[in-house]
Formats: structure tokens, sequence, C-alpha cells
């Protein structure tokens, strides 16, 4: 086979970019190596930003998006049972949408019409410095793909980044010292937005899926076995760490997933290594306290699509040879901004006293600053492509 572009990787920046460059009537396979329920099983996470609210709409996938997504205006955050508002609308005239990855992964599924290999075994890149190649096994046959450009989107785990000689790469990394324990749910939302909680006992996330599931989160220690939690466990703990109204409103009920997720900042760079280009999680990861991690995925995506339709159609290389600097700059921007929310919002028990009081006072200069509260409300809903 012999085509333009081969995207490794079938989640959100592989599935993007595939249909980006097919309404542009560039030749791309999709290669995967899970099967497409096995993606589709995937909980993850479940705000989008404008940018990539607009991206679907681009892609002719919004429909569902529109029809089913919540639009919201704002979150709140707390601390010790502090609680304030951050209104996007009014300090930047912005909001995000509440629809999960999960769904942005099956509606774009369902409108591709080129080829996805799916449960492709053995994915090898090859000469993506000359004349790029890739092989890869399926039913005990291996196959080889003749491109153009190689794109990486199979995440933090893939083979991509892994073919770069180490010596090419530069890695920057941060691991924290604690996880989420994730926990979803068929009840309604305990709030109509999302709430964001620093306790004493550790952070707590209150999110939503719809009007009827609802996507909880606590800090765990880093090792923390998901076995170690029973759900009754789960709900004394999320609400022993919301304020008291909060936790007396909440809807507990059984969990129909439950899970934990470690928590690092991670970005390599370059993302170009001659006709190989990596996005989304091949290239970096947040922590997900900012609701970053989709959204910097796609907005890469955005950028890849449009330097590879410039160079597919009108034979420029400019775009493609300013990718890796256009998007490293907006993806230092979200890891800044991850990180921040994740220092402000977790326990940290090495910081000790003084660290805890930095925390306060941080809660405190942000909610008795109009300046603080439009930077963070300008990084949440998503800084300009
Ligand atoms: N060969 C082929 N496919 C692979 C390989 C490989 N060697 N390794 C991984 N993959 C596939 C995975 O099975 C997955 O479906 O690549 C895909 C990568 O998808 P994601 O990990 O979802 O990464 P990305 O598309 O960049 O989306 C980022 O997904 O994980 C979340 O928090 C993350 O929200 C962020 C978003
Ligand atoms: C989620 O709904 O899974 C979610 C929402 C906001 C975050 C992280 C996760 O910051």
């Amino acid at each position: 086979m012999r085509v333009q572009v081969a995207i490794i990787g079938a989640g959100p920046a592989g599935l993007m970019l595939g249909r980006l460059l097919e309404l542009a009537g560039i030749d791309a396979v999709i290669i995967e190596r899970r099967s497409a329920d096995y993606v589709l099983g995937r909980i993850r996470a479940g705000v989008l930003e404008q940018g990539t609210v607009d991206l679907m709409d681009r892609a002719l996938a919004g429909t569902r998006m529109h029809a089913e997504g919540l639009v919201h205006h704002g979150i709140e955050l707390g601390f010790d049972g502090d609680r304030h508002r951050i209104d996007f609308s009014a300090l930047v005239g912005s909001q995000v949408m509440v629809y999960g990855q999960t769904e942005v992964t099956r509606d774009l599924m369902a409108l591709r019409q080129a080829p996805t290999i799916y449960e492709a075994e053995d994915v090898e890149l090859h000469d993506f410095d000359g004349k790029p190649w890739v092989t890869y096994r399926k039913d005990g046959v291996t196959h080889r793909i003749d491109c153009a450009v190689i794109a990486g989107c199979d995440g933090f785990h893939g083979v991509s980044r892994h073919s770069v000689p180490e010596q090419s790469l530069t890695t920057f990394e941060r691991v924290y010292p604690f996880g989420w324990l994730g926990v979803l749910t068929d009840r309604p939302p305990v709030a109509h937005e999302l709430i964001y909680a620093h306790h004493e006992r550790g952070f707590a996330l209150c999110s939503q899926r719809s009007l009827t599931r609802s996507r909880y989160y606590i800090q765990v220690p880093a090792d923390e076995q998901v076995g170690a939690w029973s759900d009754a466990r789960f709900w004394d703990e999320l609400r022993a760490r919301l304020a008291p109204e909060t936790a007396e409103a909440m809807q507990i009920g059984p969990s129909i997933e439950k899970s934990v997720a470690p928590l690092r900042s991670f970005v390599a760079e370059p993302l170009r290594f001659g006709q190989l280009f990596l996005a989304g999680d091949a290239a970096h990861i947040v922590p997900p306290t900012g609701a970053k991690g989709l959204n910097l995925a796609m907005s890469d995506v955005a950028t890849l699509a449009d330097a590879l339709i410039e160079h597919f159609t009108e034979g420029s290389p400019a775009a493609l040879d300013g990718y890796s600097s256009h998007v490293l700059g907006r993806i230092w921007k979200a890891e800044r901004f991850s990180w921040w929310m994740t220092s402000l919002l977790h326990t940290f028990p090495e910081t000790g006293p003084f660290g805890r009081r930095i925390q306060r006072a941080e809660f405190d200069y942000l909610t008795g600053s109009l300046a603080a509260q439009q930077s963070l409300a300008e990084n949440y809903v998503g800084l300009p492509l």
C-alpha cells in the first residue's frame, strides 16, 4: 500500500488528523494497535475548549456534540470548605463544552471513510529521515505501507517517539507524588458546573458526562490500588473533602467504572524528525487538573493538518518546517497552567506548613483579584491557537 500520510494511533489525535486530511482530499491511513471496541472502552476526560468545539465543527463531526454536550460558563474552586466561582463568560467572554472524550472518539470513528487498520501488531517505523515506510503484522501476515509522512499520534507509550534515536530527543518530566482515583456513576451531577476542591485530606473533583452521569475523582497516593477502595469508602472520602452543603447534596450510586491514573507533566522536544511528526500524548502529557490533555492534542492536530494540507496541495514546506516550534510554544503554556492548577489544588506533604500557607495565599489572591481570575479563565477555556 502507498499513501501520502501514515497515522499511527486511532485515539482522538489520530482520528481528528485523519478526518481533516480526508476532507482535504489527502490520502491517509490510520494504523491502530488495539480494536475499535477497546479504544471506545477507555474512560477519559470530558471538557472541550472552544477551539476543540470549533475543530469538531470544521471536521463536520459536531452534530451530536452540540445536541448532547453541556455548555458550561464557569467552574467552582473550593479550598478547605471556602467556595469561589470562576465566571468564564464575565471574565473572558467564553465558555467550555462538557462532552466525553469517548464521545469525540466515537463521532470521529463513525465518520471515517478511509482505511483504519485495527489490531495491528508490532508496528514499526522505518527510514523516516528519508523515504518513510511503516510495517505491521495482522493475522500473522506482515504488511508494508510506503508514505511521504508519518504522523505519530500513538500516545505516551506509543512506538513513534520511541523510534526516535535517544540523542535526537530532549525530554522534560515531572512525576507527581500522587494519582487520581476516578469513579463513574449513573447519578445526576452534584452541581451544574465542575467543582475543583483543595482539602487537607487531598484534592477532589466533581465532574460530569451528562445530566444523569457523573464523574468524580479524589487524590490518592501514586501507588494506590483501586481494589483498596470500595464504593462506600470512595463516597465517604469524596464527601469529606467537599464543602458540607455540597457533600449533603451529593447523590451517590454504584460505580460503573473505577480506576487510578498517575499524574505527570512531560514534554518531548523537538516534535519533528525528518518526515515523522509527533502530536498529542505522543509528544506531551499534562496532569488532568487543567483539563488540557485532549484539547492540547487537538490543537497540535489542527496545526499539523494545516501544515500537511499546505505541503501536499501547495507544495510549500514552510508550515511543516515551523510545526514543532509553533506547537511547542502552546504546549509549554498548557503545561504551565496544568502544573499551576495541580500545585494549587493538591496536598504536597513534603512542602510542610509553609507550603500550605502559600497555597492558601494563592487561593486568597486568586479569589480577590479579577486579573488573577481572568488569567485562570483564559487558560482554562483555551489560549488562542
Ligand atoms: N501502534 C499503533 N497504535 C498504537 C501504538 C502502536 N505501537 N501504541 C499506542 N497506540 C494507540 C493506542 O492504542 C491509542 O488508541 O495510539 C492511540 C493513542 O491515543 P491516546 O493515548 O488517546 O492519545 P491522543 O490521541 O494523543 O489523545 C490524547 O487521550 O489519553 C488521553 O489524556 C489523554 O486526553 C488525552 C488524549
Ligand atoms: C473529567 O470529567 O474526566 C475531567 C474534567 C475536568 C478535569 C479532569 C477530568 O480537569
